[in-house]
This record gives structure tokens, C-alpha cells and sequence, in this order.
């Protein structure tokens, strides 16, 4: 990437001023000064943050650093959970709202902080006389509810290790996930509900765990009150079963900072997925800082985070970040296309939603449908809006400003993965946003474009987004393997690789432009290239694979796929949509690919690799740039 990048950024120079009482209001104040301060003591700036929060023991020393192992707040001990519900429950915000849940049907459902705290115990209490232990893994594979979220925290209760996995994942994925955390436990419910449809889970779990023999038992939300399932008596529970007769008290496990609280499974670029390990410490204070910092959430506020509990979005922006703070958090199952696209823009006027946080390919197909359905309804509750997930286009940036902020809300367009737990890069409330730029590295992170040797890049150009400093939502390893945590550490000299390309600003905003690896983005879901071609392999009718990315107006990207077929298979529309529908099963309705083309080869190097970067170009009527390790 060169100079010409900066023609581009010129044409968005405008710069967005939010008005002065945001900065003289905001949590943050001076964003500069807050920087600073960090800069001349980051261990006193984050144990300030630390210290909002109750311990059962307090840290000898905040950071405890041996390239590349962090540990956080050594040797303090905590439950996260006392600090999501407990602490609350002790102070004025005891009958405050924690948790709003709307259904599809119209359902709605509220907890406060004290109910949500008696419901988590029980669940955990129901746990523990499974036998469930403080560092057992358990999987949960739900819908958007609140026994979703009550299972994550019941887990977190007892120091049992969570991995949640998306409700829209197949069969082999949820398998795999198992198998690789070694699952005691996983809890599911019947059915999940999109547009309408009852979309069953159960019978993705009964063939999922078929070959997964860590577990001992599932555990069934059974939604549907009118067709009890069941899929096998002396192995499955009741999800509201194992809360009778059990005490109402569970204490909270005496965690160490650096127990594991959860594991996440993201793309990598090979065929497995990561197990992405996150500790109880570091993640709780790194999300309970920017949730409460950077959506700048005030006692009265009622949130929205329009992501799954299931990603690390709802993990850290639904669950833990918010209800550290004491927040009031709305979630809602319904997409948002139905009954009508209006229905987003209707929940946050009745529900007079003020902060309010979803993804660009959300913003995009609003941007499709027209003004006329947010025009519809009040948002002027609207205080601050956030983005996240992928790179938030400057037109998309100009319509979610003007349309849905009304040329008053700040945008937080924040940056982060999976692996960094919490917000990394935005623009701090009261800063002046650019359109297409993330923004800055947030007071406690230190982030830089640099090149593959690690070389700070001029200002206007581009090159690899890299994280400097550890910080306390970090990952700590990737689950049984080590290896793979090592390497984001190793990619690039001194600092962590995020795999992401970017561009820094003349101005200090950082631009990303996407993934720098075999990770394609589509509609702010990470899918990775080897497992949609593993995915296709397992076919019989398919010899070899290669994925791609297509970039796509709405979604981001979409996912294209090369197909050699083996000897004796010819290529129909039955084939394709048998292929499409094997995917489908296989990883789930997200990894479907858009496209399917049968060649009979594919560009590979001399030592056999496929080179998609070669079938990209082509795709695209783009130079492929460097070719000389192609096989011809
Ligand atoms: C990748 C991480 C973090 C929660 C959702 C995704 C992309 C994320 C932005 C943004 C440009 C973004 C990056 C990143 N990404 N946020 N604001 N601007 N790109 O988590 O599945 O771990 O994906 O999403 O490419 O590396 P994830």
C-alpha cells in the first residue's frame, strides 16, 4: 500500500464534531488526557479501573509480563459474577432492571438485578449437583433468551469454563467444538425462533454429541410447551428441572485471576477452529471499562447490543462488560427484517433505548430499505451509537449518523476480535469522528500499523494492525494449543499480529481494511477459508477446494467457492444445491457459500498450496500481483 491510499482518505476528510457536552459529560472527559495518563503509568491507570470492582483478595502486582504470557492482577481472587450481580444487589440498583428480554411473539420478560442473581444461583446450584466442578468445560448451545445468558453466569458462578457456541452453527461445528473443549455438559434449548419459524436445535445436538463421548449429560430449554422433546431419558435434564430442590444460596467459586472464565472458538485459517481462551481478571476489568467508558453508560440508561450472547460481542457487551457496570441491558431475538424492517427502530421507541450497538451489514440493508422505516418511529432516546464487526464505510457511517443519530449521537465505531475480549480502537465520546476510520487506540491499549518487519509505517500509508502493549482482556493461550497462541505473538517482531490490513491517518486515525489472512468476513461473521473447504472435501462428490472472498455491498463479503469434482461426478444445479445444503448441515447457514464454480484446477504453488489470492484477482479482473511461486 502506498501514498495513493491517503487520495482516498482525503475525499472523507469531514470530520464529525459531537457537541460540547458530550466531552464535559462523558465518563472519559479529555481523551488526550486520559491517553497520557495511561502512557506514563499503564499498571496505575488499569489498577484505578480495578479498583471500582470488589475482590475476595486484592493483586500483588497488576501485570505480570514474560513475552508473550500476560498475567493480570497476580494472584488477586474475584468471581466475576459478584460483580455482575452481587455487588448490585448490595446497592440501590437491587430492583433496578439487569436483563429486558423481548421474544419474537411479542413475549417480554424482565429480571432485575436480584431476580437474575436468584435464577443464576439456582441454575449453578442444579450444576453442581451434576456433579459440574470449577474448571469443567460446559457447552451452551441456545437462542437469544435469558436462560441463555443465566447459563453463561451459573457457569461463572462456579469457575465451570463456558464455551458458547452460536445457535446458527451445524452439526460437524457444534462437534467439533465439543470434542475440542471436552464438554461435560451441554445445554440447549428445543427450538430457536427466526422469522416466524421454529428452527429445531435438539436434533443438531443429538447428532452432534453422537461422537462426542466427554459428555455426560444435555440440558433442554424446552421453549415449546404444546411438543415436549426428548431425545434420551437417562442422559438429558430439564433446563427449569435441575433448579428444583436445590438451595436458593450458591456462593460465589473463589476464582483466580487468571482461571479460566470462558472459551470461544473463532476461524482460524486452518480447517479447526480456535479455542480462545479468556481469564477471570483481565477480561472482567477490560470489559467493565469500556462498556463503561467508551458507550459512556450513564445509571439511567437502558442498552442495546444487537449481537448474540453466542459471539464475543454479547459475551463481553451484552453479559459481562454491562452488567459489571450495573447497566440496564435490553436483548432481543428478533432479526431485523421482521414482521417488517421496522422493527428495530420500533423497539428503541418503546423501549427509549439510549445507547444502541450493532454491526455495518445491519446498517448497510437499513441503508437499502430506506429512511422511510426508521422515519416511522421516535429515536430520540438515542444517545450514543456504536458499530462493530467489520469496517464501517463512510456512506454507511453518513447515513447511520444523520438517519438513525440525527446528526447528534456520537458513533463508536469500535475495533476489536474475539481474541482482544474488550474495544480496542474508536473515537472516544466528544472526539470528532472521521467517516471510514475507526479512530484511536483507547486510554489503555497501544495499538500501530507497522510493516511485516514491525516497522512503524508513515503516516498515509498502510500495513499490518498491531497491538504494542499487553492488555487485560487479552487472550491468554488457544485452548490445547499453545502453539497457535504463540503465533500471534511471533508474526510480527515485539508486538501481537491482529491479521488485520490498515491504514493510519495523517491525523493518527487508524482505517482497517480487512482481514490479511484466509479469514473471510461476511455480514460481521468470521468464516474461515480451510473450514468451508473442508466442509466441501467431505462431500463425496468433491476432489479439492478452493474459497474466496467477494466483497458484496450489503454483507461485506460473500463466500465463492472453486470445486474439482471427483472422477465420475459431473456438475448439475442438483449437485450445487446438494453441496450447498451439505455445507449448510456441516458448519451451519453462516458458512453457506453464494457461488459455486467446478474448474478442473486450481492456481497452486510450486509446493502445492492453493493460491486463492490468484483466484481472488481473477474473480475480481484485479492484478495478482506477485505470481512467481505459481505452478503453471
Ligand atoms: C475481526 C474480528 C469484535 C467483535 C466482532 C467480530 C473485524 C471488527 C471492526 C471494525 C473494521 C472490524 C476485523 C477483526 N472487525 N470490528 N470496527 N472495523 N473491522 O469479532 O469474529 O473475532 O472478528 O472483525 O477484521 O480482526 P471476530
Amino acid at each position: 500500500m502506498t501514498e495513493d491510499f491517503d487520495v482516498k482518505l482525503v475525499e472523507h476528510a469531514k470530520y464529525y464534531r459531537p457537541a460540547a457536552e458530550y466531552k464535559n459529560n462523558s465518563w472519559i472527559g479529555d481523551y488526550k488526557k486520559a491517553y497520557d495518563r495511561f502512557q506514563k503509568d499503564p499498571e496505575l491507570f488499569w489498577s484505578g479501573i480495578a479498583k471500582d470492582l470488589e475482590w475476595i483478595r486484592p493483586w500483588d502486582t497488576v501485570l505480570d509480563w514474560n513475552y508473550p504470557y500476560a498475567k493480570w492482577f497476580v494472584n488477586a481472587k474475584l468471581n466475576i459474577t459478584a460483580n455482575c450481580l452481587d455487588r448490585h444487589v448490595k446497592s440501590d440498583r437491587r430492583n433496578k432492571a439487569a436483563l429486558i428480554w423481548r421474544g419474537e411473539d411479542g413475549a417480554e420478560r424482565v429480571y432485575t438485578y436480584q431476580q437474575l442473581l436468584t435464577e443464576v444461583m439456582r441454575f449453578a446450584n442444579g450444576l453442581k449437583k451434576l456433579g459440574v466442578q470449577k474448571g469443567d468445560r460446559v457447552c451452551i448451545y441456545m437462542p437469544m433468551i435469558p436462560e441463555q445468558v443465566i447459563a453463561m453466569l451459573a457457569c461463572a458462578r462456579i469457575g465451570a469454563v463456558h464455551s458458547v457456541v452460536f445457535a446458527g452453527f451445524g452439526m460437524t461445528a457444534l462437534n467439533m467444538r465439543i470434542t475440542d473443549a471436552e464438554a461435560k455438559i451441554v445445554i440447549t434449548s428445543d427450538i430457536s425462533i427466526r422469522r416466524g419459524k421454529a428452527i429445531p436445535l435438539i436434533t443438531i445436538v443429538q447428532e452432534a454429541i453422537d461422537n462426542a463421548p466427554s459428555v455426560e449429560h444435555v440440558i433442554i430449554h424446552r421453549r415449546r410447551k404444546d411438543q415436549p422433546v426428548t431425545i434420551r431419558a437417562d442422559f438429558e435434564l430439564d433446563f427449569y428441572g435441575i433448579m428444583e430442590d436445590v438451595p436458593a444460596i450458591c456462593e460465589p467459586e473463589v476464582m483466580d485471576a487468571e482461571d479460566p472464565l470462558f472459551i470461544l472458538y473463532t476461524s482460524g485459517s486452518t480447517g479447526t477452529p480456535k479455542g480462545v481462551l479468556h481469564t477471570c481478571a483481565g477480561y472482567m476489568v477490560g470489559t467493565y471499562y469500556t462498556s463503561k467508558y467508551v458507550f459512556d453508560l450513564k445509571e439511567r440508561d437502558i442498552y442495546w447490543c444487537t449481537a448474540d450472547p453466542g459471539w464475543i460481542t454479547g459475551h463481553s457487551y451484552i453479559v459481562y462488560g454491562p452488567l459489571a457496570v450495573g447497566a440496564t441491558v435490553f436483548l432481543s431475538e428478533l432479526t431485523p427484517d421482521y414482521p417488517d424492517a421496522g422493527i428495530w427502530w420500533k423497539l428503541i421507541e418503546e423501549q427509549r433505548i439510549n445507547v444502541f450497538y450493532t454491526a455495518p451489514t445491519a446498517i448497510r440493508t437499513f441503508m437499502k430499505l430506506g429512511e422511510v422505516w426508521p422515519n416511522k418511529y421516535d429515536l430520540s432516546s438515542l444517545r450514543v451509537i456504536g458499530s462493530v464487526g467489520e469496517p464501517l464505510n463512510p456512506e454507511a457511517f453518513e447515513w447511520y449518523y444523520k438517519v438513525i443519530g440525527k446528526d447528534r449521537c456520537p458513533i463508536v465505531d469500535t475495533w476489536w476480535q474475539t481474541e482482544t475480549g474488550m474495544q480496542m480502537i474508536t473515537t472516544m465520546i466528544g472526539e470528532p469522528m472521521r467517516p471510514g476510520f475507526a479512530g484511536k487506540a483507547i486510554p489503555g491499549v497501544e495499538v500501530d500499523v507497522v510493516d511485516k518487519d514491525g516497522t512503524s509505517v508513515r503516516p498515509g500509508t498502510g500495513g499490518f494492525l498491531v497491538v504494542k502493549k499487553p492488555w487485560p482482556a487479552m487472550l491468554r493461550t488457544v485452548y490445547k494449543n499453545d502453539e497457535r497462541y504463540r503465533k500471534y505473538w511471533e508474526t510480527i517482531k515485539g508486538c501481537y499480529a491482529a491479521g488485520d490490513l490498515a491504514v493510519k491517518g495523517k491525523d493518527g486515525n487508524i482505517m482497517v481494511i480487512g482481514r490479511a489472512d484466509d479469514i473471510i468476513i461476511v455480514a460481521g461473521h468470521n468464516i474461515g477459508t480451510a473450514e468451508v473447504e473442508s466442509a466441501l472435501v467431505s462431500h463425496h462428490a468433491v476432489a479439492e477446494s478452493a474459497v474466496i472472498g467477494k466483497p458484496d455491498t450489503l454483507k461485506g463479503n460473500l463466500i465463492k467457492a472453486f470445486v474439482i469434482l471427483r472422477v465420475g461426478n459431473t456438475p448439475s444445479d442438483k449437485l450445487t444445491s446438494d453441496l450447498i445444503y451439505h455445507v449448510r448441515v456441516t458448519l451451519g447457514p453462516i458458512a453457506v457459500p453464494h457461488e459455486i464454480e467446478y474448474v478442473d484446477k486450481l492456481p497452486k504453488t510450486r509446493s502445492g498450496k492453493i493460491m486463492r489470492r490468484v483466484l481472488k484477482a481473477k474473480e475480481l479482473g484485479i492484478d495478482p500481483g506477485d505470481i512467481s511461486t505459481l505452478d503453471e
